[in-house]
């Protein structure tokens, strides 16, 4: 995430991710899905300004970007109540947390598509978490930061970080993984899919996969190496729950990409493309078959 101290707010532009793998290694008794993923940032952001205030009161005004509304906005998804924003309820942890006498104005704008596998709503959460500790001047550390992310939800701690890394246990333990340089389309289709939803459905892998040979194709620049190790084991009880992403499978195979699959639990699908220009053909081709939005970028190592 990019941070500016400004004299009255600390501003955040707050990136959103790629699984580029996810595997499921088994199911836990407490719900959740022991997993290894392999994120990576890309540039498509919300921005988050956050000015403390004297009063405790923490009040949030979430919107969507100008020109991301109108035509776009079934791709876009919905935003929830402001006190059923992770950004409040993650700003409000850290005041309970932390004894702060202090509240806050959040304002935060939103590029990044919601019920997308984008990590959007975690992003926003890390961003927020960064800006209080800096404008309360709480001065914790990142261990303890990421401590209380870990606890808002499993993305969230990746976001605290910085690049790329293999994330572990149910996503929140998290292993640097060395610089990623993709050129990337992404497309969000007009619905949304629920991550509690998709993992329900999933079953862990009989036999799971590792992540070393994608991270060794991705160290070479070998096409066929990343092609032949991308895996997303939450693609098929996705795909199970909306006919969109057997449709994006087959519009992106038809768009000449070197590889793609789905992100997260969904519903973006990503492409990887061979250069800026590629991407941006590839992006036209997909823009045209009105599938929802379409977004070509590239990683952020
Ligand atoms: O941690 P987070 O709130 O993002 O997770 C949302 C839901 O996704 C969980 O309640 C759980 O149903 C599912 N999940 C899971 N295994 C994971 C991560 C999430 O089953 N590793």
């Amino acid at each position: 995430m990019l941070v500016r101290i400004a004299a009255d707010r600390v501003e955040v532009q707050a990136p959103a991710k790629l699984n580029l793998f996810l595997e499921i290694l088994a199911k836990r008794p407490d719900g959740y899905h022991e997993i290894e993923t392999l994120m990576t940032r890309i540039g498509l952001y919300d921005s988050l300004a956050f000015r403390a205030t004297q009063s405790p009161e923490i009040q949030l005004d979430c919107r969507w970007a100008a020109g991301q509304r109108g035509h776009q906005q079934d791709s876009l998804g919905d935003l929830p109540p402001s006190e059923q924003n992770i950004v409040f309820k993650a700003a409000n942890l850290l005041q309970q947390r932390s004894g702060c006498g202090r509240g806050a104005e959040i304002c935060l704008v939103k590029r990044i598509p919601s019920a997308a596998g984008l990590g959007g709503a975690s992003s926003d959460a890390a961003a927020v978490l960064v800006a209080a500790n800096i404008a309360w001047e709480l001065n914790w550390s990142r261990e303890r930061l990421m401590r209380l992310a870990a606890e808002l939800g499993s993305d969230i701690p990746f976001f605290l970080g910085s690049g790329s890394a293999v994330c572990r246990g149910r996503g929140e333990q998290i292993e640097k993984n060395g610089p990623i340089h993709l050129h990337v389309v992404v497309v969000r289709p007009p619905v949304g899919l629920s991550t509690p939803e998709v993992y329900q459905r999933c079953r862990p892998a009989s036999t799971p996969i590792g992540v070393q040979k994608l991270q060794s194709g991705l160290r070479s620049g070998s096409w066929k190496d990343i092609k032949s190790a991308l895996v997303n084991r939450l693609e098929e009880p996705a795909s199970q729950l909306t006919p969109w992403i057997g449709r994006l499978r087959q519009e992106f195979e038809n768009a000449g990409c070197i590889a793609q699959q789905l992100s997260g639990s969904g519903s973006s699908y990503f492409g990887i493309c061979e250069n800026a220009r590629h991407a941006r053909r590839v992006a036209g081709r997909l823009r045209s078959k009105r599938i929802g939005m379409v977004t070509a970028t590239t990683t952020i190592g």
